[in-house]
């Protein structure tokens, strides 16, 4: 497809998907605002109509909670049947922090937002409105990363943890197993409930029946002790120091600081944040035998020994030196010279690789984005256009969908991608990375 063909494709999508003030991920499937698909959406909205971009996060941050949290969900409307779990059944008002108006999921997902608004102040340097949204919201991001250092690292370490996989954003990837295997679901812990999702999208793309009913397990869990405390971290049997959550945090609390000094604004807690969070996960999450980043599962007090997607975030967060970045790159150039469109969510070696299973090996847009500009800071140009390139044929001849099969030759065969079609943060880095 012509790149220009490409861009009115990916203008049609985010188009299709706005609804007056926030953009949903795609129809049924996700009919509400996602945290970390608002900050991919409002990138690729800013390249057509940059309001819509600022109105984008504004959405977001109006459902904020008092402890700072940023949910994963904003369930902007109370009607929409085609979702679980709907807002009733979080019932995050259990905290007296969270919004009545709109109503939110009571977890969070990948801090973003720091980074997206200084991609758009790089690219609007002298927009005026883009300055006065930037000045007013930045207090918030702040305080949405001090929830993160408050609440979600009791011990003081500089990581964050996530108690469920939906936080993470890779729902279920395997590198839950061992941890999701701990949860024992009796007769009697879980409400019934009915899922949506295999109505809409094709059942074997989806987690399984086994992982749902843990996932719910775990937002019960949280709704037992509101969604907060020190509790959660004493009970929760899936409690981990993620690789993606915790680059994303160090990535966004960069740019937070250079925002900061750029608008003359106290970022002397930012910095020590980023000083500690930068060492820790230098030397807590690298793995020397499968040379990659890794999750640390604090039940289990051990690393999780995969080598996935997640690890490779570490280069957008600047964390590896040279060598280390070096062998993150080859076994990315390797995966290329063997077949593979980059960069597969998980080990396409192990046996619990799945190309088309959502997390367990498919390729997803937003990721692409961010190991493309993570390589490129460590100036791996050529790697950097392959997960560029490899994204935009993906998405040339299979469409805008939520993420896609990674083996070249079973692609090949292929019409249409993997999940919801019509997807709002393909189309938004698809037009993001052809234009910049
Ligand atoms: N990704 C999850 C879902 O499929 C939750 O955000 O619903």
């Amino acid at each position: 497809m012509e790149l220009k063909e490409l861009s009115t494709g990916a203008h049609r999508v985010l188009r299709k998907n706005w609804k007056g003030g926030f953009t949903i991920p795609t129809t049924k499937l996700y009919p509400f605002q996602w945290n970390w698909d608002s900050g991919f959406i409002s990138l690729g909205l800013s390249h057509f109509n940059l309001d819509q971009a600022i109105q984008e996060i504004q959405s977001l941050f109006s459902g904020q909670w008092e402890n700072g949290m940023v949910p994963h969900i904003i369930f902007h409307s109370e009607n929409e049947k085609t979702y679980f779990p709907n807002h009733d059944f979080r019932n995050s008002n259990v905290n007296n922090g969270a919004p009545q108006k709109p109503k939110t999921s009571g977890i969070t997902q990948p801090a973003v937002i720091g980074f997206v608004l200084e991609n758009l102040l790089g690219r609007f340097p002298d927009d005026e409105k883009l300055q006065v949204f930037i000045s007013e919201i930045f207090p918030k991001v702040v305080n949405s990363h001090r929830f993160f250092y408050t609440y979600r690292d009791p011990e003081r370490e500089g990581l964050t943890y996530i108690f469920h996989p939906w936080e993470s954003g890779r729902d279920n990837s395997p590198i839950w197993d061992e941890s999701m295997n701990r949860i024992q679901v009796k007769e009697g812990d879980i409400p019934s409930y009915q899922r949506r999702d295999t109505s809409i999208a094709n059942l074997d793309e989806r987690p399984t029946s086994y992982q749902y009913d843990r996932y719910v397990y775990l937002l019960t869990l949280g709704k037992k002790y509101r969604y907060d405390g020190r509790a959660i971290f004493e009970e929760s049997p899936f409690l981990i120091q993620d690789t993606l959550m915790n680059a994303v945090l160090i990535r966004s609390n960069q740019s937070l600081i250079r925002i900061g000094e750029r608008f003359r604004f106290d970022t002397g807690e930012i910095k020590d944040w980023q000083q500690q969070a930068k060492s820790r996960f230098a030397e807590k999450l690298w793995n020397e035998d499968l040379e990659t980043y890794v999750g640390f599962d604090l039940r289990a007090k051990k690393q999780i020994l995969h080598k996935e997607i997640g690890g490779l975030t570490a280069l957008f967060a600047e964390v590896p030196n040279e060598t280390k970045a070096k062998s993150l790159n080859k076994y990315l150039t390797d995966l290329h010279d063997r077949g593979y469109y980059l960069c597969p969510s998980f080990d396409v070696d192990s046996p619990l690789f799945d190309s088309k299973r959502y997390w367990r090996g498919p390729i997803w847009p937003q990721m692409n984005w961010m190991i493309y500009h993570g390589l490129k800071k460590y100036g791996f140009e050529d790697t950097a256009n392959i997960v560029k390139s490899d994204l935009v044929e993906l998405v040339s001849n299979l469409g805008f969908y939520e993420y896609f099969e990674s083996q070249k030759s079973l692609a090949a065969q292929l019409s249409t991608g993997y999940g919801g079609g019509d997807f709002s943060w393909t189309a938004a880095c698809i037009q993001d990375l052809i234009t910049t």
